[in-house]
C-alpha cells in the first residue's frame, strides 16, 4: 500500500509539473527580453505609485490638503498603469514577475520642489517607455509597440500637466493667497 501511496504521490506531482510546462514559457508571444523590460515597467510605475504617496503625505502634513489629493489621484493611475502592463504580459503568455520596490525619499522642502521632482520622475518614466518602444520596434514586435503607444500618449499629458502646476507655482512664489488657490484648485482632481 505504502508504495502505492508513493505512486499516487508521484502521479499528482507529474500531473502538476505538466500543466505548469503547459502554460508558461514557450507559448509566449513576446521575447524573453521583453518580458524582462515589461516586468521592469511594471516596477518604475508601482514606484511612481509610491513617490507621489510619499509627497502626499508630506504635503498634507504641511497642510497642502489639495495639493495632497491631486497626488493620492495621481499615486492610483500609477498602480492603474501597472496593472496593464501586468494584465498585458499576462495576455501575451508571458511572466510577471514583480521585484522590491525602492524606498522613496520622505524629506522635501517645498510645493514648488516638489512638482520639480515630479516634472523630472514623469520625463525619466517617458523615456523609459521610448526605451521600451524602440525594443519593440526592433524586434517586429508590433503587438507590444500597438500596447505601447497609449503609455507614450499619456506620458505627453503627465509631463504638460506637472509643467503646468510648476510654472504656475513659479509665478506665484511666496504669495500665501495665491498658493492656497492653486491649492484648491488641485484638491478638486478625482480619480477614476
Ligand atoms: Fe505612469 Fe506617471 O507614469
Amino acid at each position: 500500500m505504502e508504495c502505492f501511496g508513493v505512486v499516487i504521490v508521484y502521479g499528482l506531482n507529474y500531473t502538476f509539473n505538466y500543466t505548469i510546462n503547459q502554460t508558461r514559457g514557450d507559448e509566449s508571444m513576446i521575447s524573453q527580453e521583453m518580458e524582462k523590460e515589461l516586468n521592469e515597467q511594471i516596477n518604475r510605475e508601482l514606484y511612481s505609485s509610491y513617490l507621489y504617496l510619499s509627497m502626499a503625505t508630506f504635503l498634507a502634513e504641511k497642510n497642502f490638503d489639495g495639493m495632497a489629493q491631486f497626488m493620492k489621484v495621481q499615486a492610483r493611475e500609477e498602480v492603474e498603469h501597472a496593472m496593464k502592463i501586468y494584465h498585458y504580459i499576462e495576455e501575451q503568455g508571458g511572466r510577471v514577475l514583480l521585484k522590491g520596490i525602492d524606498e522613496p525619499p520622505s524629506d522635501f522642502t517645498d510645493p514648488l520642489t516638489i512638482f520639480e521632482k515630479s516634472l523630472e520622475h514623469e520625463k525619466f518614466v517617458t523615456k523609459s517607455i521610448h526605451d521600451l518602444v524602440s525594443l519593440a520596434v526592433d524586434k517586429k514586435d508590433y503587438a507590444t509597440k500597438a500596447f505601447l503607444d497609449w503609455f507614450v500618449t499619456e506620458q505627453v499629458e503627465e509631463e504638460a500637466t506637472m509643467d503646468g502646476i510648476v510654472n504656475k507655482l513659479k509665478m506665484i512664489g511666496d504669495k500665501g493667497h495665491a498658493l492656497l488657490m492653486i491649492d484648491a484648485q488641485l484638491g478638486k482632481r478625482e480619480g477614476h
